[in-house]
């Protein structure tokens, strides 16, 4: 079997080892080892992710692994703590680098799950947390809107640091713009803290472009945090050229549209119980199916390119520049594997064309947050006073 046949075959039996995975089978089987087996029954090695992408001056593995959901407090309950550990040292071995969790992940819980989970790899990877919600530093307590104060994310900053077991974080992104702390303010705390040594990189998350500016003309932007995906391309206006103008890497946050483009979420889903993704307004029955036109587009191009829809939606965002990093969240071995399989899966200069133009005639419905969340994005931060 010649290279080419060789590899296709491997990337059609990992694919459809992964979505014959369904979520209610995975979900009870728990983590799988690093292994699939083909439709003959022979075992195929799961692809290891070598490639690396430049963030600033960070390098990184071309995608990462989103860490929010495993607190079980987001998208509905999960196998159990031991298996997002395992999860997440399994994209350790599998070649992962980049590891993305918040304070305001459980609050505190993503991030004590990603310290216990990394602590004895701890030099080899790559570790991003957030501040910016007003969260209590001694209770994790939720308090209402935003806080960005110099003093508040020092704070925040040292209980990150505890919980995730480290001297320092690679990377330190403000969660949302504070409309009340001008972005300089914000910038010479993080400064401070990279003097100290606590942090190295910084970003932000869903920012307005002059805060962009402003805050890398105070201390150097190494990553812009966006959500981008097949069904919101918003970076696209403003933040990707001013990213590439800047030299800012750009990480795609909910780059499968919370599952939407895997197709394994339709109309007929019943979300639990409690599970952010009820509230977002482009996941209603209604969009949904209005929505279906893109899950058909993958779906046709995945059987094309011996891929899945997943792996098609993650290779897109790649393929717009090599800075672009998406970071899937998984709580399920074979999403994981499913997603580190990218890898595998490239665009020739004219099926990237053919597949954008087909994209691009699709219509989205429904909003891609619900709207008090909206509200706190493309925010300005105040200038100073
Ligand atoms: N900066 C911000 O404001 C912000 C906001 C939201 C998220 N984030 C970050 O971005 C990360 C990812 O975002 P997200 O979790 O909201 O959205 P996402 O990664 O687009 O979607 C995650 C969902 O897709 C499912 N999934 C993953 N791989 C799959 C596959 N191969 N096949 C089928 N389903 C698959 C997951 O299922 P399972 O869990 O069952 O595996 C989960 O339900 C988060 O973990 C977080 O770190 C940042």
């Amino acid at each position: 079997m010649s290279d080419i046949n060789s590899s296709s075959r491997r990337r059609f039996l990992v694919g459809a080892a992964a979505l014959a995975a369904t979520p209610a089978v995975a979900g009870l089987a728990g983590p799988a080892p690093a292994s699939a087996a083909g439709r003959d029954g022979t075992a195929e090695k799961v692809t290891t992710l070598t490639s690396r992408r430049r963030l600033g001056r960070l390098k990184v593995s071309s995608i990462g692994l989103g860490c929010q959901t495993m607190t079980g407090r987001l998208y509905g309950p999960v196998s159990s703590r031991e298996d997002m550990i395992r999860i997440i040292r399994t994209a350790v071995d599998q070649g992962v680098t980049l590891f993305d969790t918040a304070e305001a992940y459980g609050p505190f819980e993503s991030e004590r799950i990603v310290g216990e989970a990394l602590r004895r790899v701890r030099d080899r990877v790559v570790i991003a947390s957030k501040f910016g919600w007003n969260i209590d530093p001694d209770t994790g307590q939720q308090l209402p809107g935003l806080n960005s104060r110099p003093e508040h994310v020092k704070r925040a900053v040292d209980g990150m640091l505890g919980r995730l077991r480290t001297d320092h974080i690679d990377l330190l992104y403000q969660h949302r713009v504070d409309p009340a702390v001008p972005i300089e303010d914000v910038a010479g705390a993080v400064k401070d803290l990279i003097r100290a040594g606590k942090v190295r990189h910084w970003g932000l998350s869903e920012p307005g472009p002059q805060t962009v500016r402003r805050a890398h003309a105070v201390q150097p932007l190494t990553a812009i945090q966006n959500e981008y995906n097949l069904m919101w391309r918003g970076a696209e206006q403003q933040i990707l050229p001013l990213c590439e103008e800047l030299g800012i890497g750009f990480v795609c946050w909910a780059p499968l549209a919370y599952g939407f483009t895997t197709g394994t979420i339709n109309p007929y889903t019943r979300f639990t119980q409690g599970d952010f993704r009820a509230f977002v307004p482009r996941n209603s029955p209604e969009n949904m199916t209005a929505n279906m036109p893109l899950v058909q587009l993958l779906s046709e191009w995945a059987v094309r390119k011996g891929a899945t829809p997943g792996q098609l939606s993650l290779a897109w965002l790649q393929a717009q520049k090599p800075w672009i990093v998406p970071i899937p969240s998984a709580t399920r071995t074979s999403h994981l594997l499913e997603n580190i399989g990218t890898e595998e899966v490239t665009f020739t200069p004219d099926e990237l064309r053919d597949f954008t133009t087909a994209l691009n005639a699709i219509q989205i419905h429904g909003e891609r947050l619900p709207a008090p969340v909206l509200a706190l994005s493309g925010v300005e931060a105040p200038l100073p006073r």
